[in-house]
């Protein structure tokens, strides 16, 4: 039996209900298929995968085209799951329009159900022009890593009470413009837990402490899967990455050894037909 598909309209309907929200990113099909079966929400295609698959150390070279490519291929491996595709760097600051057209893209030829984008006041107007094209818009404040360089660092936000206060009017004016949900990132877990409060949408809290209405995570993080080490905030659920080097380390003793490929992994010729003997 196929589960119906998570909407926007259940999630924020799920804040009023507080049934927590799980999100974790994905960038490829296969990944995107294990997430789903294992009844995860919300599968986000962030532009972490500038760092987590392209190699990046940032996530400011990641192009549209990247996202929208990756957009699609986790579309194949969903059913249940909120799709939501990450605008990259530059893909929306320049204009209303421009946001708008490029959100567009990822609902259009990508099978997004939404779209995210990092900042607060000065993308104000980008948001309302898509969300009343009817397009979903998540939001995200806080540590926001495509301004790394305005930010100096990938570095908590809001521990200042000026900070705060911003974070909180900026979460405010995204509600207001429009979106259905806000990811908050590294700040302060009784900073989330007044925002939460106060606000009607659903907050996705990553470094963002327990009180918000759904999590996320980097799911490479999260199974440990990354070779640099992570944040603080991440719980490791898992040590693939250990596994990995292990089991590729055992495959190469055994190619080395002539133990792989065995008779069982071989293919063999059909059997010659029985030669009827004459009498
Ligand atoms: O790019 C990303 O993966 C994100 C999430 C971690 C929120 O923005």
């Amino acid at each position: 039996m196929t589960e119906t598909p998570v909407t926007v309209t259940q999630l924020v309907n799920w804040k009023k209900t507080q049934r927590k929200i799980t999100a974790l990113t994905a960038y490829d099909a296969n990944t995107a298929r294990w997430l789903d079966q294992a009844g995860v929400d919300v599968v986000l295609v962030g532009d972490s995968l500038g760092m987590v698959a392209l190699g990046h150390s940032t996530t400011l070279p990641v192009t549209l085209e990247e996202m929208l490519h990756h957009t699609r291929a986790v579309s194949r491996g969903l059913s249940r799951a909120l799709l939501v595709g990450d605008m990259p760097f530059m893909s929306y600051q320049v204009s209303p329009q421009q946001a708008l057209e490029n959100a567009g893209r990822f609902l259009k030829e990508a099978g997004a159900c939404a779209v995210k984008l990092e900042g607060g006041a000065r993308v104000e107007n980008h948001v309302r022009a898509i969300a009343e094209a009817g397009i979903p818009v998540m939001g995200h404040l806080g540590l926001t890593p495509q301004s790394v360089h305005q930010l100096g660092g990938y570095k908590v936000q809001g521990k200042k009470i000026l900070d705060a206060k911003r974070i909180k009017s900026d979460a405010q004016k995204l509600q207001k413009a429009g979106v259905f949900s806000l990811v908050l990132e590294a700040v302060p877990s009784d900073l989330a837990r007044e925002i939460t409060a106060e606000l009607d949408i659903p907050t996705i809290g990553i470094g963002a402490g327990p009180y918000c209405d759904g999590q996320i995570l980097v799911t490479q993080d999260m199974l440990g899967m990354n070779p640099g080490g992570v944040p603080k905030f991440v719980k490791q659920f898992a040590d693939l990455g250990t596994q990995i080097k292990n089991a590729v380390e055992a495959y190469a003793r055994d190619v080395r050894e002539g133990a792989f490929p065995g008779v069982e992994h071989s293919y063999h010729r059909d059997r010659e037909p029985l030669k009827k003997v004459e009498p």
